[in-house]
């Protein structure tokens, strides 16, 4: 397994590129299934999950060419409706061809993602959102099996808005008979490009990026192209490492409308963000104040952010409380952030973070994607080496991201490892 090995406390200063949203890509490429006629993807990120999600379209049947960050892919004909246990534990979101398989071949055998670092992750309010739809799906032997002659449109309320459940219902709903509307829909703006590219594809709706979502069955999805949304979490991730390093960093190719939340707690650590078009440029404060943060669905804070925030909080003058609404185990990170002289004390959800003056750098183990990114930032900023293993979970989400973070001026560089692949367990 790869390691990557930072030297700390070199300030980063300068550009970096955005790379498309992992999150958008993943439940764009999945709805390719409902459709046929070729589909052009662009601004797709290189990173693991996308490879993933690829391979379990081919594996179904689907052609796909991809060169750079376009993909083009086409679902005419499947040779299977199977999503194997194999291929789903090591991505979760393989889930997200649950909908699509059912909605447009009548049938769909997907296994069930297991729970992860960051928490058990069912899918209930998938399944039953399916069932309102007229599905018959049953869970056994580990799988989820659903069928349906055709789906029909129905009234779903979402006990939670979870960001790919609304995903999997509103591809499913494309095709069903009628109208169907999801309450409480997620409002994160993947699930808003997501719908943008089905609506060029012919499918009818209404709210998408609201928390109500209206959907009029059509029969049938053409080819079309898209340019995936740039990824919010990479932008805000980038904006961390600037204002953890005390450096001026400005990030290119983002949607600032997509991380406000994000830019507010920067502001209050005391850092100068500046809004382009598609363009955000932090210059840090000397040190940062400390703050408090709760996560929440979108536009709330984002949970995905939460690692790269502790981490700076870490270093910040004075105590801040972070607390974790969104998953139930999602301060994996902290016990490695202490290894670096972090202070935080975890309390249920509530994580109370007393600034240090400074991090050492150390040996740490990364859990799972975005706690990677937040013991990479850590690093940056601590006094010494810090050598992080275990980054396939960084592969899984962040495109080249030491190559990034050297063209800002960090001294970091990856060892190859002797021996490939994933850990054990389920990836968030
Ligand atoms: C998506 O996961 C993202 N993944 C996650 O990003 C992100 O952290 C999460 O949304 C929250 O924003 C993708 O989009 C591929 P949820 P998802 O369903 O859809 C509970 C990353 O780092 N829940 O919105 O799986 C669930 O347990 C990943 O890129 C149910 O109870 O998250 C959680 O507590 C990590 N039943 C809450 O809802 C369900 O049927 C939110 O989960 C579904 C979810």
């Amino acid at each position: 397994m790869d390691r990557i090995v930072i030297s700390g406390g070199h300030t980063l200063r300068g550009e970096v590129r955005i790379s498309g949203a992992k999150n958008a890509a993943l439940p764009i490429l999945a709805s390719t299934l409902l459709g046929r006629g070729e589909c052009v993807i662009t601004n797709v990120p290189g990173v693991k999950d996308v490879l993933t999600m690829s391979q379990l379209l081919v594996l179904l049947g689907a052609t796909i060419t991809t060169e750079g960050d376009r993909v083009a892919i086409r679902a005419d004909q499947l040779r299977s409706t199977a999503a194997p246990y194999e291929m789903v534990k090591t991505m979760r979101a393989s889930v997200l061809v649950l909908g699509p398989l059912v909605a447009r071949w009548g049938e769909a055998t997907v296994s069930l993602p297991g729970g992860c670092a960051i928490g058990t992750r069912p899918v209930d309010l998938h399944l039953n959102g399916l069932v309102k739809l007229g599905a018959e799906v049953s869970v056994e032997h580990g799988y989820i099996r659903a069928k349906a002659q055709r789906l029909r449109g129905a009234r779903i309320h979402l006990d939670i808005p979870t960001v790919t459940g609304t995903e999997n219902l509103l591809m499913a709903a494309c095709l069903a008979d009628g109208t169907t509307v999801i309450e409480n829909a997620a409002k994160e703006p993947e699930v808003l490009d997501l719908a943008h590219f089905l609506v060029k594809r012919g499918a009818k709706i209404a709210g998408a990026g609201t928390d109500l979502i209206t959907v009029e069955g059509v029969s049938v999805l053409r080819g079309a192209d898209h340019e995936v949304i740039p990824d919010r979490i990479e932008a805000g991730t980038y904006l961390v490492a600037g204002a953890i390093t005390g450096g001026d960093v400005y990030v290119n190719a983002c949607r600032p409308g997509h991380l406000e939340a994000v830019i507010v707690k920067l502001r209050g650590t005391g850092a100068d963000v500046i809004e382009g078009k598609e363009s955000i440029r932090l210059k840090a404060a000397r040190r940062p104040r400390a703050v408090d943060v709760r996560t929440f669905a979108h536009p709330g804070f984002p949970t995905d952010m939460q690692a790269q925030m502790v981490a700076l909080l870490s270093l910040a003058e004075g105590t801040s409380v972070v607390v974790e609404t969104v998953f139930e185990s999602r301060f994996i990170h902290i016990p490695e952030l202490q290894r670096m002289g972090a202070e935080v004390r975890i309390d249920g959800n509530h994580a109370v973070v007393s600034g240090v003056a400074k991090l050492t750098g150390a040996p740490v183990m990364a859990s799972d994607l975005r706690a990677s990114a937040g013991l990479i930032l850590a690093g940056l900023a601590a006094e010494g080496e810090t050598e992080v293993s275990r980054v396939y979970h960084l592969d899984r989400g962040y495109e080249r991201i030491e190559d990034k973070l050297r063209g800002l001026g960090a001294v970091i560089r990856r060892v190859k490892g002797s021996t490939g692949g994933a850990g054990a367990g389920q990836t968030p």
